[in-house]
């Protein structure tokens, strides 16, 4: 027997429904539906409609009802298409170094950064480092994040990297929001690594990749282009060996140079994920692309320097999505909503951009095709903020919190 879920009067319904998957947006042309009711059929939407008509059909569904009392916002669940909550450890210090004047690259030179991160994940074991993603992506569900992608990049051998991998794969099943893995091994070549980044990157390629494979740990591969990384030429046969394996790619790439968002494009990634250091050049070649844009403003509020122009590539019709990039180096916040709230304040993003950035146009990113709008058949994942107009929910820049969060048709908070 199907599980029938009515849920209204809703004063307005946002589903993202029927938007352009890429170019600018106004908010006229959000789908708004007002004073309405949703029906759900187990893990998915079944109907959005007239709040009479549907409460009728509830009834006779002997449907669970659940009635709202208060003025209320149903929204898509938002989706966090890059982070790096899968770590031990905190890098208080490099922020504050930072601060004192030190660059990241700097801090990175002289073994904090990344590296430093690395250590202390390696220290970690499987459970304590699942126990780590799940207490971050419980935060983020109550937020209204119901997908979130995970990174691993913190292990940087064959068995450390699995070791995330698994860490990752392990806390997915013990929570409700979706976690989706990526392989990001390619993060930088391990400080004890002597042969250098060629070999390490063989490596991987050979020895790692076909394991994660078989054990279904991930089917995206990310690497990091950039100085005191990986540079294109050094990075380009790994990506052709993932991809020929059948790996999705996505890149880091133009953070602090350029050069790796057109790899993203020679190579056919679903994201460049970060463009703070694209130009008018990458801009354009991006817009013209079936590359994903992805800002990680989490970044660029973390290391202090600008945002990916997003702004641009969208006037130029390019697709970007919004992404949190949390991680214990750059991007400790780790607060989706107030840094693609800020993100759009700085570069002028309508609410649709901003809306569309953290929904449909992230799931793109991540090529999934069951969520992001709210319309029949879509998983049932949304969140109900208590106040009558959506544009309240970014013009209180993160601190208009949901009050009830559903994923796969079940409430998961309160
Ligand atoms: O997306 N840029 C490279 N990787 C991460 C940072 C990771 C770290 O600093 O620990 C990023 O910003
Ligand atoms: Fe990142």
């Amino acid at each position: 027997m199907p599980a029938y879920t009515f849920i209204g009067p809703i004063t307005q319904l946002l589903s993202m429904s029927g938007l352009p998957s890429r170019g600018p947006l106004s908010d006229a042309d959000l789908p708004v539906i007002e004073n309405c009711g949703l029906l759900l059929r187990d893990k998915q939407v079944m109907e959005i409609g007239d709040y009479s008509d549907i409460r009728k059909k509830a009834g006779k569904l002997q449907a669970n009802h659940i009635e709202l009392e208060e003025p209320s916002v149903v929204v898509p669940g938002w989706i966090d298409a890059h982070t790096h909550i899968c770590f031990a450890g905190s890098r208080a210090r490099d922020y504050a170094l930072r601060n004192s004047g030190a660059t990241y690259q700097e801090i990175a030179k002289r073994g904090g950064g990344i590296w430093d991160t690395v250590q202390k994940t390696r220290e970690a074991d499987l459970s304590a480092l699942a126990k780590g993603v799940i207490q971050r992506a419980l935060a983020h569900l109550q937020n209204g994040i119901t997908t979130i992608e995970v990174k691993s990049g913190y292990g940087l051998t064959v068995l450390e990297e699995l070791k995330m991998l698994r860490a990752i794969r392990q806390a997915n099943q013990q929570i409700q929001a979706d976690l989706i893995p990526t392989c990001l091994a390619a993060h930088i070549t391990p400080r004890d690594f002597q042969a250098g980044p060629t070999e390490y990157l063989k490596l991987i390629a050979s020895e790692l990749l076909p394991k994660v494979r078989e054990e279904g740990l991930a089917n995206r591969v990310d690497a990091f282009i950039e100085e005191g990384a990986f540079d294109p030429d050094t990075i380009r046969p790994y990506l052709k060996k993932a991809k020929e394996m059948g790996f999705q790619l996505t890149l880091h790439a133009d953070q602090f140079s350029t050069g790796g968002s057109e790899v993203a494009i020679e190579f056919g990634a679903l994201s460049a994920d970060h463009l703070e250091a694209s130009t008018d050049r990458e801009i354009d070649l991006l817009s013209k692309s079936s590359v994903i844009a992805m800002a990680l403003p989490g970044a660029s509020l973390g290391l202090g320097c600008g945002f990916a122009p997003a702004r641009k590539i969208l006037d130029a019709g390019g697709t970007v999505a919004i992404a949190s990039d949390h991680n214990p180096g750059s991007a400790p916040m780790g607060d989706l909503l107030t840094q693609a709230c800020i993100l759009g304040a700085f570069e002028k993003l309508s609410n649709a951009e901003v809306l569309a950035g953290i929904t449909y146009r992230a799931a793109a990113a991540l090529d999934l095709k069951d969520r992001g709008i709210l319309q029949p058949g879509y998983l049932a994942d949304f969140s109900i903020f208590y106040t009558g107009h959506y544009s309240e929910i970014l013009y209180n820049q993160g601190s208009l919190k949901p009050k009830r969060v559903w994923k796969n048709g079940q409430e998961v908070f309160p």
